[in-house]
């Protein structure tokens, strides 16, 4: 099949993005804490007036703490010492899970083309999708579908090598090959057709595409997989989406993994 980043293949994903360029990786965020004054100290002479000082600066301090599980508390830099909160039965490989390929007779091509293609359910509830969002004057474009264990082997090892990356920070970014969601097809990258310098960059989530799926795509029977501290400490991807529409579907991203269910798409990500 056609393939994003084979050698020699029609670009499915121009091989350059890798699946999200380090450049535009987030940086943790340092939440200055304010010091409480001192004028507590100066007794009754103080008064009513240093309590009101003290009570507001204490409010202020706390209202700029993130609150330790609030989604983007950890979002944006998830420790590799960290170990996924994943069950026992959901054998983990660099954070990802194993998934099994979609057979072939089960796909069905997004994209004149055929170079972009999804089970039949969820290829189906995508195109419904996209036809509601173009009636709200928004462009989502896929940019990613299935992917072969082949096609996945390029994006982890070739990419890997090309930017002399270990494998736990290739991990950060790409599943190994057998653990991608996308060999399910049920998983898809997508982009803004009017913001394509976005695409598989965290700056997805500043577009009106973003913002349309964040409230739309549930009635579509997607979710996003790698919300911010997602349980498996893969970085946030706000443009990779996965359909959880039908029994097959469900059982693939929820049964026996003992994960949390993802955040649903109007909580997450903040
Ligand atoms: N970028 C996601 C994790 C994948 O490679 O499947
Ligand atoms: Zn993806």
């Amino acid at each position: 099949m056609n393939n994003p980043d084979l050698p020699g293949k029609p670009p499915q994903v121009p091989a350059s993005l890798g699946d999200i360029p380090e450049a535009v990786r987030e940086t943790p965020e340092i939440q200055p804490q304010p010091k409480l004054p001192r004028q507590w100290l100066i007794g009754a002479a103080g008064g009513l007036g240093a309590i009101a000082l003290l009570s507001s600066v204490w409010l202020v301090s706390q209202s700029q703490k993130p609150a330790p599980s609030s989604p983007g508390a950890n979002a944006t830099a998830p420790s590799p010492q960290t170990e996924p909160t994943v069950g026992p039965n959901g054998e983990t490989l660099l954070g990802h899970l194993p998934y099994p390929e979609a057979p072939a007779a089960e796909l069905e091509p997004l994209t004149m083309d055929g170079n972009i293609k999804l089970r039949k359910a969820a290829a189906a509830a995508f195109e419904s999708m996209v036809a509601a969002a173009q009636a709200d004057g928004v462009a989502l474009v896929p940019i990613s579908g299935f992917r072969s264990l082949a096609d996945q082997q390029h994006v982890f090892f070739d990419i890997k090598a090309e930017r002399g990356q270990d494998a736990t920070k290739r991990a950060e970014v790409s599943a190994p090959p057998g653990y991608s969601e996308h060999h399910t097809g049920y998983a898809i990258d997508v982009g803004d057709a009017n913001a394509p310098e976005t695409n598989l960059s965290t700056s997805f989530e500043e577009t009106t595409a973003f913002q349309w799926l964040k409230n739309n795509a549930v009635r579509y029977n997607f979710e996003i997989s790698f919300t911010k501290n997602n349980p498996q400490n893969v970085s946030y991807e706000p443009w990779h989406w996965r359909f959880v529409g039908d029994r097959t579907s469900l059982e693939t991203f929820y049964k026996a993994k003992n994960l949390a269910p993802a955040p649903s798409s109007t909580n997450s990500p903040q």
